[in-house]
């Protein structure tokens, strides 16, 4: 093995801090020797910070509406031949208990951008839901203002999902036309603020991505300091303008999760869905390289096959309770346990580390 490679991989597990030349030598790893020790070092990494809990987070996907035109995704606006969906903020209260019920510690409420509900339905909504037991609330429901932000937060939101996507800045507003990079960057630095614990991430094997960026994607999560990390290939569907761009590479897809791992140790990094439905053991190897968390899907099995961000997700067969029986025995198959807890990070207050932050500097004062 290149002594170069193994320099840098002891670095990373030592000090969790490595430059962007000595990460990109990491996501070249080669299957064979250079993979086997990334992939063993990055699971001694989540053994060490994150023991052999794995975290479930139940994924309600409520509205399939999405104002956006993203060219990766299914419900792109523009896209008319789906069926979309929206559930009222009753259905969604009952899906929220059946979650509850299913004894999951943390519902993640999941929509296209979808500006239908306002703030305050869905401030009543997470209301309702404390009500009914102290779950932690999980939205990954887009761009708002930062006043939205603020209230869904007060209402009880603990945690927000926002993926940069991609730290690409031009890629990024190529395929997500009307949205930009630095709006992104603004929206992640306000949860920050308000006090949200904070998910991002990015895809791996869009068109145009290079290793740079991958690399740059590694960093721009260590510098938010995030408590979540969602890493997943792209995955084509038929009616999208990437429709024939091949998937994400399986093996870079887990390069990148294991070297997030190294650098990122006290982070929750999930075995995607996307992983999953890349490869039928894809989740196994996720949680065999770093990740610790799983999203189990809770929508209602009416609805699960509408929400086609990309094809042939993987449980979109599947009732709530077929899902969860499902990952739990993934999660056994690798020798692991089910957190019982709800995974929270508590983290101290969010503070720009360095003011010539490539990344998060503020271009835009509000
Ligand atoms: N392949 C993989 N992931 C995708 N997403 C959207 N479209 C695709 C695709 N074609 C991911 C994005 C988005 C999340 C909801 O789904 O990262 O943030
Ligand atoms: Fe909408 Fe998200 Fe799909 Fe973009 S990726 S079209 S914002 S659901």
């Amino acid at each position: 093995m290149d002594s170069k490679f193994q320099v840098s991989l002891e670095k990373a597990a030592l000090q969790h801090h490595l430059s962007r030349e000595e990460i990109i030598l990491l996501l070249r790893a080669q299957p064979g020797k250079e993979q086997n020790e990334l992939f063993a070092m990055a699971d001694r990494i989540r053994e060490r910070y994150q023991g052999d809990e794995v975290h479930l987070r139940g994924i309600i996907e409520f509205s399939s509406y999405c104002r956006n035109d993203c060219h990766y995704c299914g419900l792109r606006c523009s896209n008319n031949n789906i069926n979309r969906y929206r559930f009222s903020v009753e259905q969604l209260v009952n899906a929220s208990c059946q979650a509850v019920e299913l004894g999951y510690n943390t519902i993640v409420l999941q929509s296209g951008e979808d500006p239908w509900y306002d703030a305050d339905s869905l401030s009543r909504l997470i209301t309702e839901i404390k009500k009914k037991k102290n779950v932690a609330i999980t939205l990954g429901i887009g761009e708002r203002s930062k006043e939205e932000y603020r209230q869904l937060h007060q209402a009880g939101a603990d945690r927000f999902l926002l993926k940069h996507e991609t730290t690409d800045a031009e890629l990024f507003n190529k395929l997500r036309p009307g949205t930009s990079s630095d709006k992104r960057m603004q929206c992640l630095r306000w949860l920050r603020e308000i006090g949200y614990q904070v998910g991002s991430g990015n895809m791996v094997g869009l068109p145009g991505q290079t290793l740079e960026s991958l690399a740059d994607d590694i960093l721009f999560l260590k510098e938010l300091d995030v408590e979540m990390a969602g890493i997943g290939p792209f995955i084509p569907h038929s009616q999208t303008p990437l429709a024939d761009v091949p998937n994400g590479d399986l093996q870079l897809t887990l390069n990148t999760l294991a070297v997030a791992r190294l650098l990122l140790p006290y982070c929750h990094l999930p075995a995607t869905t996307a992983t999953g439905t890349l490869h039928p053991e894809g989740r196994q190897m996720a949680l065999n390289c770093g990740a610790n968390v799983i999203m189990p899907n809770v929508t209602p099995y009416d609805y699960r096959q509408l929400y086609q961000i990309y094809p042939n997700k993987a449980g979109s067969t599947d009732d709530p309770k077929q899902s969860l029986k499902k990952i739990v025995s993934i999660i056994n198959q690798v020798g692991r346990k089910v957190s019982e807890g709800r995974g929270d990070t508590p983290k101290p207050s969010f503070q720009i580390k360095s003011q010539n932050s490539v990344f998060l500097n503020d271009k835009h004062s509000n």
